[in-house]
């Protein structure tokens, strides 16, 4: 079994992302050959600014190692890097039909946010993303579900070339969040938490203890004063709460017996206590490889070399089939 799954190099981690994605990447690595990948060359299809991105790619290369990536568990590297990808990204386009393209909920999304720049690279970036998945000979794509669509174009892919050509592919299948893992905004419990959001509602896989503390204490409760899981009557409370079970591994149910009697006051300090504590390692591995860019260089690298193999393989195997050489 191989994994596989890109990451793009913009924007912080936020402990929804943690909990909802790269908790369960870690734990995978524990159990199954796995490829992580920087897609710089997806985040050049919208606007960006060159002078930044090397600062980005070391930053979120970082940010993945401290929250748990072990370079020694998995294949850790930046897209551009590994030729093969936009090689095969052609190639693949020779078999995408036009229509399928222009389909994608993410390419008309995007489309109408940036009208001024709507170019042939966001139409393929679905290509690009199919050449990631499929040079790898992925069995499962661990995405969040706005990427369904894009892993679905990429078995139709895989399935297109292999009849078309012969065997090569295997057809990817998409791996979702657990459900019951969507973390919200500690501003607006009926919305997801993100980085884009009230900055306020978003806590940061590497907040200073401080930031954690005020954010916890402001965060938005319900009316009552019990501590009970109610999404529907309690979202604050209840929000607070899977953030509680997911990061002491305690049973809700166990969580509301703890707090029994007691006030959102009190299980709001007990909650930013468990987060510093939880987050602390997070921002010291994060500092320590801050000071230590030539050994993340060096992973990167490592990462290159192991990933180019198997991309070299299969691509001679596609244009063996392709009659190109
Ligand atoms: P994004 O940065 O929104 O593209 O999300 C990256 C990954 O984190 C995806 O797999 C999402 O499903 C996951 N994710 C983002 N926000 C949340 C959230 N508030 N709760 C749970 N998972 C999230
Ligand atoms: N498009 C994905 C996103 O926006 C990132 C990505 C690129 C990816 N290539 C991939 C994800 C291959 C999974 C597999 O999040």
């Amino acid at each position: 079994m191989r994994v596989f799954s890109g990451i793009r190099p913009t924007g912080e981690l936020h402990i929804g992302n943690y909990l909802g994605a790269i908790k369960q990447w870690i734990e995978l690595q524990e159990k199954t050959e796995c490829v992580f990948c920087i897609v710089d060359l997806h985040a050049v299809t919208t606007p960006y600014e060159p002078e930044n991105l090397q600062a980005n790619i070391k930053d979120v290369a970082i940010a993945y190692l401290a929250a748990g990536l072990n370079p020694e568990k998995c294949i850790f590297f930046v897209q551009s890097e590994v030729k093969e990808h936009t090689e095969l990204t052609w190639l693949l386009g020779t078999i995408t039909p036009l229509g399928d393209l222009q389909r994608m909920t993410q390419f008309k999304e995007k489309s109408k946010k940036h009208k001024e720049y709507v170019n042939a690279g966001l139409l393929n970036y679905p290509i690009l993303m199919a050449a990631d998945i499929l040079l790898y000979k992925t069995d499962l794509v661990p995405v969040g579900k706005d990427q369904e669509q894009h892993v679905e174009l990429a078995r139709t892919i895989a399935r297109k070339f292999n009849k078309t050509f012969g065997e090569v592919f295997k057809e990817p299948k998409v791996v979702l969040p657990k459900i019951g893992a969507k973390i919200m905004s500690l501003q607006k419990p009926a919305k997801k938490m993100s980085k884009t959001d009230d900055p306020r509602g978003c806590i940061g896989l590497f907040d200073e203890p401080e930031e954690i503390e005020k954010k916890i204490l402001a965060a938005v409760t319900d009316t009552g004063r019990a501590i009970r899981y109610n999404p529907k009557l309690k979202p604050g409370i209840s929000n607070l709460l899977t953030i509680y079970s997911l990061f002491s591994g305690k049973g809700i149910k166990e969580l509301e017996r703890k707090f029994k009697g007691k006030g959102y006051a009190d299980f709001k300090k007990s909650l930013a206590e468990l987060l510093i504590n939880s987050l602390e390692p997070f921002r010291r591995k994060r500092k320590e490889l801050l000071q230590r860019e030539v050994y993340v260089k060096e992973i990167l690298a490592k990462g290159q070399k192991r990933a180019q193999i198997i991309a070299q393989s299969t691509l001679q195997d596609v244009k063996k089939k392709m009659g190109l050489t």
